[in-house]
């Protein structure tokens, strides 16, 4: 483990710093993999541009000596309004992986969503978090063509004290990453699909002019999965249903009406269909159209305190947040997390001071200018 010199002028102090030193610690295959979007990259970077693009109109004069961030998700109570996204393969970037994610997600009071593409057990990050009962950890759901495999993995995540079930809906088939084209990106032999391995010997494997990851969810996801197969979900457990992957209106609306609890909206940080909206570009209208009706978050290009004052003033309740915890774990394992939760809260906390909101439902539509689409 690459512990952060002790000098602080060394220790990153923004999430780009986080991103530039990540870089010495992880392998070409494992680099490519978690910074690459789908093919020309337009969503990945739109993702970015379109928080620059949203300006704000700060209040002034405004008692915010006394600073609140807190909030709750699906009543669960949050230190801010921040989740850890679903992603794959965190060993990858260290030996501890999503146990060390976790941990430091439930220290800092954040949530944090394990994904089906684990390198660390359901059962494994559960064990590790222990002294952190009341955290919040929701299990993402891939829908494989094997009905008995994905029961198999509700009916784990329920039983391991999961608070809910995100199921990720943009990605009947994987995105186009060419990097992980051009590397034949599989993972190293020490590494394996920990959720799935145990269930049925599932593994990505190596795959000639190909990314293996491609190619495993070409033979094992269902992409004829609809919103009638939300009912048989449902009634694999008692856990709420949250959407992942919505960016119209419309299916936020079908999504309530087919029983999901929250939406969280989102391009998959994009990695799936390139030239998709931008997240926050979708977010008004989605939050619109679902009046209320359930909790709406939002993910893709969150990387400054002031992009989770903007999601949140276009009627987020929470943010999830992506890559830079990949770098963060990659410099430093929990730390590393850690630190990377730290500069956001303390980012947050100060453009609320100076945007005039001393806690989070200060934050509303009118702090914003927004740009023509
Ligand atoms: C992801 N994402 C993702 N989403 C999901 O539902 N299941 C998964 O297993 C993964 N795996 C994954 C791996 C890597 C390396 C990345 C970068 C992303 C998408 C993720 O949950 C989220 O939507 C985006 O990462 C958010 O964008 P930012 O914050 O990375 O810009
Ligand atoms: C990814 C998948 C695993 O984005 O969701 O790589």
């Amino acid at each position: 483990m690459t512990v952060l010199p002790n000098d602080h002028r060394s220790q990153p102090i923004n999430l780009f710093e986080y991103e530039t030193l990540a870089k010495d610690h992880l392998s070409k295959m494992a680099l490519d993999y978690y910074s690459s979007g789908a093919w020309d990259e337009i969503t990945l970077r739109d993702n970015r541009t379109a928080f620059e693009r949203v300006k704000v109109r700060p209040r002034i004069l405004v008692d915010v000596s006394d600073r609140n961030l807190t909030t709750s998700i699906l009543g669960q109570p949050l230190q801010l309004p921040l989740l850890i996204a679903p992603m794959a393969f965190q060993c990858l970037a260290h030996p501890d992986g999503e146990v060390a994610t976790a941990l430091a997600a439930a220290s800092a009071g954040v949530g944090m969503v394990l994904s089906t593409m684990a390198t660390k057990s359901i059962e494994e990050v559960a064990t590790a978090c222990d002294k952190f009962p009341n955290s919040l950890r929701w299990f993402q759901l891939y829908i494989h063509k094997d009905r008995g495999l994905t029961r198999a993995l509700v009916e784990k995540a329920y039983k391991a004290g999961y608070k809910a079930l995100c199921l990720t809906v943009d990605a009947p088939v994987l995105g186009q990453r060419e990097r992980d084209r051009r590397n034949e990106f599989t993972l190293p032999l020490d590494l394996h699909l920990a959720n799935l391995a145990t269930i049925s010997e599932l593994d990505i494997s190596h795959e000639k002019g190909e990314s293996g990851l491609f190619t495993y969810f070409a033979q094992q996801l269902n992409p004829a999965v609809t919103w009638h197969d939300l009912e048989w979900l449902q009634s694999l457990s008692p856990l709420p249903l949250v959407i992942k992957g919505i960016l119209r209106g419309d299916d936020g609306v079908r999504a309530v009406e087919y029983g999901a609890k929250a939406i969280v909206v989102s391009n998959h940080g994009g990695r799936q269909l390139d030239g998709a909206i931008a997240s926050l570009d979708a977010l008004a209208e989605i939050v619109a159209a679902v009046n209320g009706k359930v909790e709406i978050l939002l993910d893709g290009g969150i990387r400054r305190g002031t992009d989770i004052l903007k999601a949140l003033a276009l009627g987020a309740k929470a943010v999830l947040i992506g890559r830079p915890i990949l770098w963060g774990l990659a410099v430093s394992g929990q730390l590393g997390v850690s630190n990377v939760i730290s500069l956001l809260q303390d980012e947050l906390n100060v453009a609320m001071a100076l945007s005039g909101c001393a806690k989070l439902d200060d934050i509303d539509p009118s702090l914003l200018i927004l740009p023509r689409l």
